[in-house]
């Protein structure tokens, strides 16, 4: 299994949740947007070896050299530019590397003539929904740059699954990953100052930051602030290992959200961390943060009967191993 992006927060737990299905991992990453050491950590926490390779995901050379050399037969592709805001300011950026990374890998893939892709897509593409939760059937329509590369990535992902019946393609909308491996030994460690609230309200609980601002209380929610989807990472990755499993009996292209089908407020979350860390988290009622959304929430009914996948994990439970994985990782 080739995962590109395999040494992010996500790539890292993928590579765990792979190997510990007896899998075995090669990790294509170029460290732009991660710190290094964490596929170690998982070598050492599995007990096996993960091949890393340090490269762009934009270099179908590489890519096809890395599939024949190591006898890959999947790929999962996840390298990607991920800031929403950012891709409002360097959309080129985010057109230039995005598309093109999905499009090498799948020209590296088809030269190499192997045909089993999976793609970390995102709730993104929903835009503002009409109404929660979200089934994949709802109208699409992503609302930034870095949301397009994911809508227009899937378009290609279905045109290619179209052109040739080899292909087994799954686009995985991914809701919002929180949390850590149990270990506690990785962890999400987003490069200078996080754009995500989980990895702001850790920040504010070990006290690089003073507080935590919250972006709006007058959206038409219970409490005002936004609900989200927050699904244990440790379950998002074990939704990869069921698309994979899935696809070997299943041609074409599929799209499945990963998330666990019940909303959480920004101020909820607050509150679960202060209960899990005993520490009051201060915080403060700020602007809206431009291009947010009131509610965005899974329907994972399709993942559940299709994939036979569920979330088995509670927000407590990820708000407990994101803690944990701060005192487990700091230093
Ligand atoms: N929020 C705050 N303060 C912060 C950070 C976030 O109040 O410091 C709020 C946001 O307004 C929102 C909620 O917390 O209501 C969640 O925000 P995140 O930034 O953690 O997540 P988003 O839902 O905005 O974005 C995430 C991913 C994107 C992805 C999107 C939809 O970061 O990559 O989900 O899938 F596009």
């Amino acid at each position: 299994m080739l995962v590109t992006g395999g040494a992010g927060y996500i790539g890292s737990h993928t590579a765990l949740a792979l190997l510990n299905a007896g899998h075995q991992v090669v990790s294509l990453d170029n460290y732009v947007n991660c710190t290094r050491g964490a596929l170690a950590v998982v070598s050492d926490l599995t007990g096996r070896e993960v091949v890393e390779i340090e490269g762009d995901a934009t270099d179908a050379t590489l890519v096809q050299s890395v599939i024949t050399e190591h006898n890959v037969s999947a790929v999962i592709h996840m390298a990607a530019l991920k800031a929403v805001g950012e891709s409002v300011e360097q959309p080129l950026d985010y057109y230039r590397n995005n598309l093109g990374s999905a499009i090498a890998v799948l020209d590296a893939m088809k030269a190499a003539g192997i045909w089993n892709f999976v793609f970390s897509s995102s709730a993104t593409v929903y835009g503002d929904p009409e109404s929660n939760p979200i089934p994949e059937t709802a109208a699409i329509g992503a609302a930034n740059p870095y949301g397009m590369t994911k809508e227009m990535i899937e378009v290609i992902m279905r045109d290619v699954a179209a052109s040739d019946d080899r292909w087994r393609m799954t686009s995985l909308r991914y809701f919002n990953p929180v949390g850590a491996h149990e270990s506690g030994r990785i962890a999400e460690a987003p490069v200078g100052k996080p754009n995500n609230l989980m990895p702001m309200v850790m920040d504010v609980a070990t006290g690089k930051r003073d507080e935590v601002m919250v972006f709006g209380d007058d959206y038409p929610t219970p409490d005002g602030t936004g609900v989200r989807d927050y699904i244990h990472v440790m379950d998002l990755v074990e939704g990869h290992v069921a698309a994979l499993e899935h696809m070997d009996n299943h041609s074409g292209y599929e799209v499945y959200n990963l998330g666990q089908g019940s909303g959480v407020s920004v101020i909820e979350m607050i509150r679960a961390v202060e209960k899990i860390t005993g520490l009051t988290i201060p915080f403060r009622i700020v602007d809206r943060r431009p291009g947010d959304i009131a509610e965005c929430v899974a329907d994972p009914a399709r993942a559940n009967a299709e994939l036979g996948w569920a979330t088995t994990r509670s927000i407590e439970q990820a708000c407990a191993d994101a803690w944990n994985s701060q005192s487990a990782t700091a230093g």
